[in-house]
């Protein structure tokens, strides 16, 4: 009897219906620091951020700074000198101290082409993407079924934003979860029982853009399709762009059985702030139009694309940026008094108010130990749900689709059986079935990461054999350089 077996993967799961991808690998940071020249030019940033990318960063990067003669990158194509940014993860302590969970790998920006006609992001653009100041979740868990979904974005956008982000329980010798698939940073008894290897934050940035290079907001000039990939885009929005992808892993697990509690480092133990930066830093729009229209390997591997310059992990790694003689102090790696620097635990589930930046106009260093949960607290309890082959060959990239089985299971969109019936009749087309899995995974021993690749095998199976159907795994060991 033969039987092919899908090994379903993060990567494996976007491939629902992108025509094309390539993961850019940037594995080092080029600074941890409190700073973000898109929110906050020139000046402090309100929390301490994780930062790859172009070397020519500073509080105020511009795509001219990244872009320069002899400026540096940290990712692995050496003509993409873009910022890619998002916050920290940190672990607080019972006793107030705090330490940065030890970040693994450092961060893959997907590029995935899922609308039509995708268009090279301009030279001078900028998006921000998630909004930090949300504390609360209050769609189902899994997510409703795509069908059920709006299909005009235009008045969702904050519904998409939040199915934007996504929390992946990390356990190598179970089936992954899907991308995308929960939208609440799971609580810390989650955590150590289920997500053995960690947590990847994914957080995906709208794709639909009004031709603008920035707003005042960092956001309105671009918005979510109505699938958060893929689907319409909203009237006025007609600039397709490619759809950016962040991950990034945190050794969470280092800290199994600790009296604490896990914190984004904006005073978030929610996570439904989480938020990410992006400058254009491509040499040139005509460069990132070409490597767009002639990198289409099904692989998504950026060693099969024609154009790209590609540099080892260990000259990227000495692509680090000058972190400014104000915030030297700051020691976002703890171990130090509360989070860097003086930012208050904010629960939720209203929004998140505004704080006085420790520098900031001469503001004094306060520090802030972090606050204990109040009653009302409570993270969800999840469960841990490995991709369900059967509901992820259809489902439209890493967003698993859950079965709707009873009508309090249908999410906002579907509220009355009115609203059922005209967006299932308007939804989309099923997508083809997903060509076959590319590596994705990474597993972490000491400093050393371990590519995990996934190949789709075909699995014979006779009376006689008693040994499990396997799959098989390529290990490329990289040697990795935490920290600067
Ligand atoms: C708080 O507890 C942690 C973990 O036990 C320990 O490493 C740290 O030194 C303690 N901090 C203080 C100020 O006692
Ligand atoms: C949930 O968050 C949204 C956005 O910040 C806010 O408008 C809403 O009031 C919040 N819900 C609660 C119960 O606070």
């Amino acid at each position: 009897m033969k039987t092919s077996q899908a090994i379903l993967t993060a990567a494996a799961a976007f491939s629902g219906t992108v025509s094309a991808f390539w993961r850019m690998p940037c594995r080092s940071q080029t600074g941890v620091a409190r700073l973000d020249p898109i929110v906050d030019p020139g000046d402090i940033s309100a929390h301490v951020h994780t930062i790859t990318g172009g070397g020519g960063f500073s509080w105020d990067a511009t795509y001219e700074t990244l872009t320069a003669d002899g400026a540096c990158t940290a990712c692995e194509v050496t003509q993409d000198h873009s910022a890619y940014w998002t916050p920290i993860m940190n672990f607080a302590y019972d006793n107030g101290t705090t330490v940065m969970v030890p970040q693994v790998g450092g961060m893959l920006v997907y590029y995935l082409y899922y609308l039509d006609q995708v268009k090279a992001f301009p030279e001078g653009f900028q998006m921000l993407a998630g909004n930090p100041t949300v504390r609360n979740f209050t769609g189902p868990f899994p997510d409703t079924e795509l069908s059920f979904w709006p299909t005009d974005s235009t008045d969702d956008q904050f519904f998409l934003q939040q199915r934007a982000l996504g929390f992946n329980c990390l356990n190598y010798v179970k089936d992954p979860e899907p991308s995308l698939y929960r939208h609440v940073m799971p609580s810390q008894d989650y955590l150590d029982a289920n997500c053995v290897d960690g947590l990847r934050l994914e957080l995906a940035f709208p794709s639909c853009g009004n031709g603008e290079l920035d707003s005042d907001d960092h956001k309105s000039h671009m918005a979510y399709p109505s699938l958060v990939k893929e689907g319409n885009c909203p009237d006025g929005y007609d600039e397709h762009y490619p759809f950016l992808f962040y991950e990034t892993i945190w050794a969470t697990n280092a800290f199994a059985g600790e009296a604490g509690q896990f914190l984004l480092s904006y005073g978030d133990p929610v996570g439904t702030g989480y938020h990410g930066d992006f400058i254009m830093g491509w040499e040139s729009a005509d460069f990132l139009q070409s490597a767009l229209d002639t990198c289409k390997d099904e692989s998504g591997d950026i060693e099969a694309c024609p154009l790209f310059d590609i540099q080892s992990d260990a000259d990227a790694a000495k692509c680090t940026f000058d972190v400014p003689d104000c915030l030297k102090e700051d020691n976002p790696e703890g171990p130090r008094q509360g989070l860097a620097v003086d930012v208050p635990v904010q629960y939720g589930p209203e929004e998140a108010t505004s704080y006085a930046v420790a520098g900031r106009q001469g503001q004094e260093t306060q520090g802030i130990a972090p606050s204990a949960p109040p009653e009302t607290f409570s993270q969800p309890t999840l469960t841990y749900s490995p991709a369900d082959p059967e509901s992820t060959k259809t489902a439209q990239g890493g967003i698993v689709v859950a079965m709707v089985t009873d009508g309090n299971d249908i999410g906002k969109a579907a509220a009355t059986p009115a609203a059922v019936e005209s967006i299932v009749t308007t939804a989309p087309a099923p997508p083809p079935p997903p060509p076959a899995p590319t590596p994705v995974s990474y597993i972490t021993q000491g400093n050393t990461v371990i590519e995990l690749y996934v190949t789709e095998v075909d699995v014979t199976v006779t009376a006689t054999e008693t040994a499990p159907a396997g799959w098989k795994r390529h290990l490329h060991r990289h040697a990795h350089h935490h920290g600067r």
